[in-house]
């Protein structure tokens, strides 16, 4: 009796279990569409980017027995993706396969060489316009403005306690704050163009490029300054107090919100110009330019720190410039929509 029920039992779970893990048909079909995928990359061209023919014919018998074998789950789990510490690819990463049929595709500099980053690619590269004037600076007349002044010039008192005149820790710090209100304006934009069904004016565009321009800062000065366990401690804690008190400004009034940003932006400028007369009197090492930098900056490849804060110091003005036109345009009764967005501008 019970070898019966047992017999009956397993020809039950055999009819249920048969056609899903014992026909071809769904294998075959998958098997079609990952590779229609890869002769897709294969063919696929553009300026910077170049199509890998040898990658795609040697992925395709791989592909067939992923899409057949429910092992292969394991064995794309087992490979964990080699990265760089500032984003960069390389040779060492040839072992990372999507089971999507999702392949990054090959791209490389203008000179033919491979493109080492993942985190930027060439065409987000730029020259920096150091010609920008420094010196330029928003008097401050309004309530608002003067609250804005203010605020920044109280901000800038514990700073400066903090760090003295250690000008690359400071950099780095303050790189993790100057990195948030555009990803907050630019949000808050965003959803607002959302709710409202209508266009930005590339200002939703323009201020999260601001966000990634900083945060590229960021990742140039971490190459040169490694943060101790309290100074992340500290970002930490900062980053909670403003990226909140920045939001809830920015709802309340934007162009107080980019008048602050406008100001922090000029005390960056000095503390930039600080940094340089440190590097010139020879108390800052002017180390060689991190590799990030050369590329994302298109820098030549002998240039070393001095440059490198150059830029950063002519980025620094040119944000400045477009928080107080921002906040000038709230200042006419109009909305930043009303006004093209200064995008790309360097
Ligand atoms: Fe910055
Ligand atoms: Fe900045």
């Amino acid at each position: 009796m019970a070898s019966r029920a047992a017999t009956r039992a397993a020809r039950s779970m055999m009819a249920m279990v048969g056609p899903r893990y014992f026909s071809t048909t769904a294998v075959r079909s998958d098997q079609t569409v990952a590779m229609k995928l890869l002769a897709g990359h294969v063919t696929g061209s553009g300026s910077h980017v170049r199509g890998v023919p040898s990658a795609g014919i040697f992925r395709l018998p791989v592909a067939g027995v992923r899409y057949s074998s429910t092992a292969t789950v394991a064995d794309v789990e087992e490979k964990k993706p080699e990265t760089g510490s500032a984003g960069g690819g390389g040779p060492q990463e040839k072992g990372i396969v999507s089971y999507w049929g999702v392949q990054p595709r090959k791209v490389v500099k203008e000179d033919g060489t491979e493109w080492k980053w993942s985190c930027f690619m060439p065409w987000e590269t730029y020259k920096a316009d150091t010609s920008i004037d420094l010196k330029k600076h928003h008097a401050p007349t309004t309530f608002l403005d003067k609250m804005a002044y203010w605020t920044v010039k109280a901000l800038r008192w514990p700073t400066d306690i903090f760090f003295q005149r250690r000008y690359g820790c400071r950099a780095m710090m303050l790189e993790t704050v100057a990195a948030v209100p555009g990803m907050v304006g630019g949000m808050l934009l965003h959803c607002k163009s959302l709710r409202r069904f209508e266009h930005s004016g590339g200002w939703i565009k323009a201020l999260l490029e601001e966000a990634e321009n900083e945060r590229m800062h960021l990742m140039t000065f971490m190459e040169v300054v490694k943060p101790r366990w309290y100074e992340r401690a500290l970002v930490f804690a900062v980053q909670g107090v403003f990226f909140n008190a920045y939001f809830l400004t920015y709802l309340i009034s934007p162009k107080l919100a980019h008048r602050i940003v406008g100001y922090l932006e000029e005390e960056a400028i000095h503390s930039y110009t600080e940094f340089l007369k440190e590097i010139d009197n020879g108390n800052i090492e002017n180390v060689p330019a991190p590799a990030i930098a050369i590329d994302y900056w298109r820098l030549p490849p002998n240039s070393t720190l001095r440059d490198v804060v150059m830029v950063v110091r002519a980025d620094e003005a040119h944000h400045r410039d477009v928080n107080h036109f921002a906040s000038d345009i709230h200042y006419q009764g109009r909305e930043l929509k009303d006004a093209p967005a200064p995008l790309g501008y360097h």
